[in-house]
């Protein structure tokens, strides 16, 4: 691809290779960057974001454009079988991020840390961060919680770790919170904002928002000067993230208010699984085709 058609953010820095399938190199788009995304608010620009679990998606939402990858805790529930978050480790982390990793490259990759790995204190913090860099080759973290965390934050960025901040509903602080609630609305609206904003203030490079009104949300992203992403929050943000299996239609059942479906691929894999095994009973796969002589 020739650099011109390299569409903004990735606008700077050097460009990285790719090896494609038939083994041939290209000049590929540069690398998204934290500051990509701090440009594209400051511009007025949106940029997408989707949870990945793994290499094959990874490389398809990276090749679809896809400007931030995140290996989100919610593997747990997405991924593993688990009903909350709460149960994922660190190292389970660490091998769903390595298989991101690999198939990005372009995106940036950012990684939760997992329930239990960061609150005890901010040396807790940057040393599974480190790990999650290290071993799972990711780009930056994300960590849940408000501004009780800003020394976390503040020691984290002093160490060369880029932190992506995460208010409003906290998935890991799901039984504190009563359940999957909205947060912020009326009075509590302040402590969202305020949340926010000490956490720009100690070093995020970024705020992500799940389920807050809207109007808070945006009250929030005119307050902070660094990008934020919405999830349930409206689209008054820089950015926005789902569950890739939620926008893909991969998980059945309901699916939350702000969730939109891009596609059946529950119906899909279905269909094909169904045929497969209408081949395999009936005689007709493997054909010869399929068959060493
Ligand atoms: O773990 C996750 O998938 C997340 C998103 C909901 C933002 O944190």
């Amino acid at each position: 691809m020739d650099n011109a058609e390299i569409p903004a953010p990735y606008g700077s820095g050097p460009a990285s290779t790719d090896t494609g399938a038939s083994g041939e190199t290209a000049v590929a788009r540069r690398r998204v960057r934290t500051h990509h995304l701090k440009q594209a608010k400051d511009e007025g620009r949106k940029f997408a974001m989707l949870t990945a679990y793994d290499q094959y998606t990874a490389e398809i939402f990276d090749e679809a454009g896809i400007e931030v990858l995140l290996i989100g805790d919610s593997a747990a529930n997405n991924v593993m079988g688990h009903a909350t978050t709460l149960p994922i480790t660190l190292d389970e982390m660490i091998v769903f991020a390595r298989g991101v990793s690999a198939g990005a490259s372009h995106a940036l990759v950012v990684c939760d840390l997992p329930f239990g790995s960061y609150e005890v204190s901010p040396a807790e913090a940057i040393k599974s961060s480190v790990r999650l860099m290290k071993e799972g080759l990711v780009h930056a973290v994300k960590m849940e919680g408000g501004k009780h965390y800003v020394d976390h934050v503040a020691s984290m960025t002093a160490a060369g770790i880029p932190v992506m901040a995460h208010v409003g509903f906290t998935p890991q602080s799901e039984h504190s919170l009563g359940g999957y609630r909205v947060q912020g609305r009326g009075d509590a609206a302040r402590a969202v904002v305020e949340d926010a904003v000490a956490l720009a203030e100690a070093g995020a490079f970024c705020v992500l928002m799940e389920m807050v009104p809207a109007d808070v949300a945006a009250m929030v992203d005119a307050a902070v000067s660094v990008p934020t992403i919405g999830i349930g929050a409206g689209n008054a943000t820089t950015g926005q993230v789902l569950v890739w299996q939620d926008m893909a239609g991969l998980r059945g059942g309901k699916q939350a208010k702000f969730v939109k479906q891009y596609a059946d691929l529950r119906t899909v894999l279905g269909n094909a699984a169904s045929a497969y095994r209408d081949d395999v009973h009936s005689g007709s796969f493997p054909g010869p085709e399929h068959s060493f002589t």
